[in-house]
């Protein structure tokens, strides 16, 4: 890491390219001297329909499609941001956590720019992207408690200012995002799983089916969703065939299942907080990652926020799943503290926050 002098001051234009996963994303965003946020441009070009009939992202296969589009897209986000290369203050590229094919071809085109433009060069963390968003969207700024929920992770974390993160939770085992997609597949339901679920939850009953609430009365904040989901595949199978009542009941007792498995969690982690977060403000309590984009999620961490006296924030829905902007804008917040990398920065498939955090016990553990 390496400080830069030239952008520590005033405002700021940075480029942010995201490709850690199944969306090439490109954006342009603004950050004011008082550090308020401003997006230019946002471009996410999904590549939903190369991996469908796969059930699941290929590596390769996202690793060649971020290839094919990013330069094209690059130019798109600048053309719609109305500027050129000469008016960026920074190169912004996620760098890790992710799939590493596609983290080097991002990674790559973005020091590949910096080196041509002579720009300092940001290799993003896609986590504190989406943990930081917040501060872009609604102005929120550190410290806050934050529900991190996305395809790969879902944590509770301590957001104690940028590049300070205090992790307080993980999953031992799958992710919320995981566990939407695999119940999506189960069920027969389009990729990407948690759009799906949600849609086919909202004519289905939620109490027909009587589902586990993982970790729920846990003293630790920890979660857990591989029981919850193997459980709705043997509710699926003393069933099947299933019609399509059956499966919309089915993906609302799961999203019931979960929204009282997480707000229970919360409800614990806000208890830890209370006392780490500053006294004289009212507390917030941010959500993020792609699983905040889920309107009955949001609904009950409003309802857990306005009990335990936080105020509730999450991204609009379009920035709960990657984008562009996030990255632009993390890059833009690290531009500020006069932080910039090096073109040898590496990727990081693995990239925790809180490198100190305490591994979670349990039957699964994964993070
Ligand atoms: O943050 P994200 O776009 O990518 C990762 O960093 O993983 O999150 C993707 C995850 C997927 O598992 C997807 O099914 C889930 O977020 N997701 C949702 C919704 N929209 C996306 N889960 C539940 N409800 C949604 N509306
Ligand atoms: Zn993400």
């Amino acid at each position: 890491m390496m400080p830069h002098a030239d952008s520590a001051q005033g405002s700021s234009l940075v480029l942010g390219i995201e490709t850690s996963c199944d969306e090439t994303a490109v954006a342009v965003v603004e950050r004011r001297a008082d550090g308020q946020g401003r997006i230019l441009s946002n471009v996410v070009l999904s590549q939903f329909d190369k991996h469908a009939i796969y059930g699941g992202v290929v590596p390769e296969i996202a690793a060649r499609a971020h290839t094919d589009c990013l330069d094209r897209l690059v130019q798109v986000a600048l053309a719609e941001a109305k500027i050129g290369f000469s008016d960026l203050s920074g190169i912004a590229a996620a760098s890790g956590p992710g799939l590493i094919g596609g983290l080097i071809v991002g990674a790559t085109t973005g020091k590949a720019l910096a080196l041509a433009t002579g720009k300092p060069f940001l290799a993003i963390n896609h986590l504190e992207a989406h943990a930081l968003t917040v501060g872009l969207t609604d102005g929120v700024r550190p410290p806050y408690l934050m529900l991190l929920v996305s395809g790969g992770h879902t944590q509770l974390l301590l957001v104690e200012d940028v590049g300070r993160y205090r992790r307080l939770a993980t999953t031992i085992d799958d992710a919320l995002g995981e566990a939407y997609d695999k119940t999506a597949k189960l069920l027969g339901l389009p990729m990407p799983g948690g759009p799906s679920v949600e849609k086919a939850a909202l004519s289905g009953n939620p109490k027909r089916f009587d589902l586990p609430r993982p970790m729920a009365g846990r003293e630790d904040p920890h979660f857990s969703f591989a029981g919850l989901k193997t459980a709705v595949r043997h509710a699926a199978a003393k069933i099947a065939p299933l019609s399509a009542t059956d499966v919309a009941d089915l993906c609302a007792s799961f999203q019931a299942a979960v929204c009282e498995s997480v707000a229970d969690r919360v409800r614990r982690a806000m208890r830890v907080a209370l006392s780490s977060l500053p006294e004289d403000r009212r507390k917030p309590f941010v959500v993020a990652g792609g699983v905040a984009a889920n309107k009955v999620l949001r609904a009950a961490l409003v309802g857990v926020s306005e009990d335990f006296g936080f105020t509730f924030h999450a991204p609009p829905l379009g920035l709960c799943t990657d984008n562009g902007a996030m990255i632009a804008w993390a890059g833009a917040e690290r531009l500020a503290l006069g932080l910039a990398d090096g073109l040898q920065a590496p990727v990081r498939p693995r990239w925790p926050l809180d490198p100190d955090a305490v591994k979670a016990t349990g039957a699964g553990v994964k993070a």
